[in-house]
């Protein structure tokens, strides 16, 4: 099969998404599926129709591979592509719009507000701690933790001439003290939970690219009662955004508060396929390897 394997792009995480296209390309071509590798840029549209690939594989990270751009222009083409639709990338990628779209169902999320953001120069938008995001980027990119002691990832210092002017608006929502969970899913089947202990403290940028900078604990040393309800809960959320393929929710939880403490953070359409992402290595710690991973996705598209 003629596969297109998209990538990179302009978004923030156009390093992450390199990586993954290249694991999945390298991984195709193992297959022994004809592969053509694209970085994508303006003329994506051109040098898609110029390939006329069987499918296009997305291993886009960010806007607009994420965002339902990019699928939207596949639908146009009528070109198949693995990963969800365009609908259901519009919601997935944007924060606030996927809380009104999964709360009303009963699956727990912290609650939050927008915020301008000039406006966290000057105060507090909520009762330290909190965090404040950007509503649709991905990888941790430009996400702040304020708390009592003073501000992970400088968002009220004097510096404002950071990454927070490029935003605009910011989603800031109630830090949830305890820990970082995460749940791959595949159609309609959770793998498992993964606990990651970053050694600084915060799952950031840094510490989910670097090799050794996070411990990932498979399974989760958790009660069953929690990692019963992040697998529910991403398989849940999965289903009410019409996910298709692979996606993988992430998780808070405040390990004093018991199932109750439990909070879906977002659920991620285009989850990364690198080296050190938790969908291949859940996969793998349930038996299946990275490249039966990638044909799975490529199955699951042309079905
Ligand atoms: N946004 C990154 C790629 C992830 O969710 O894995
Ligand atoms: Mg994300």
């Amino acid at each position: 099969m003629h596969i297109a394997v998209l990538m990179g792009g302009w978004s923030a995480e156009r390093e992450v998404s390199l990586s993954s296209g290249a694991g999945v390309a390298d991984a195709l071509e193992g297959l022994g599926h004809r592969v053509t590798r694209i970085d994508m840029g303006r003329d994506v549209a051109q040098r898609l129709a110029a390939a006329a690939p069987d499918l296009v594989f997305n291993a886009l990270h960010g806007t607009p591979g994420e965002d339902g751009s990019v699928q939207g222009m596949m639908d146009l083409m009528g070109l198949r592509y693995t990963h969800s639709g365009l609908a259901t990338s519009v919601i997935a990628i944007d924060k606030v719009l996927t809380k009104q779209t999964l709360v009303p169902h009963g699956l727990p999320m912290p609650g939050g507000r927008i915020v301008k953001s000039a406006e966290v120069h000057e105060r507090d938008p909520l009762p330290r701690p909190y965090v404040l995001k950007p509503v649709n980027e991905g990888s941790s990119v430009g996400v702040a933790i304020v708390t009592e002691e003073g501000n992970y990832g400088n968002p009220i210092a004097a510096d404002v001439k950071g990454p927070w002017q490029e935003f605009g608006e910011l989603l800031a929502e109630p830090y949830i003290r305890g820990r970082e969970l995460t749940t791959a899913v595949l159609g309609d089947r959770a793998l498992g939970v993964t606990e990651l202990r970053p050694k600084s403290g915060w799952y950031d940028y840094d510490a989910k690219y670097t090799d050794g900078m996070t411990q990932h604990i498979f399974p989760a040393q958790i009660p069953d009662e929690v990692a019963d309800a992040c697998k529910a809960l991403a398989v849940e959320a999965h289903r009410i955004l019409g996910c298709r393929g692979a996606s993988r929710s992430d998780f808070r939880w405040d390990d004093s508060q018991g199932v109750d403490g439990l909070f879906l953070l977002e659920v991620n359409t285009q989850p990364g396929m690198t080296p050190l992402s938790l969908v291949p290595e859940q996969a793998q710690h349930t038996g299946m390897s990275y490249a039966e991973l990638v044909q799975w996705i490529v199955d699951e598209a042309l079905n």
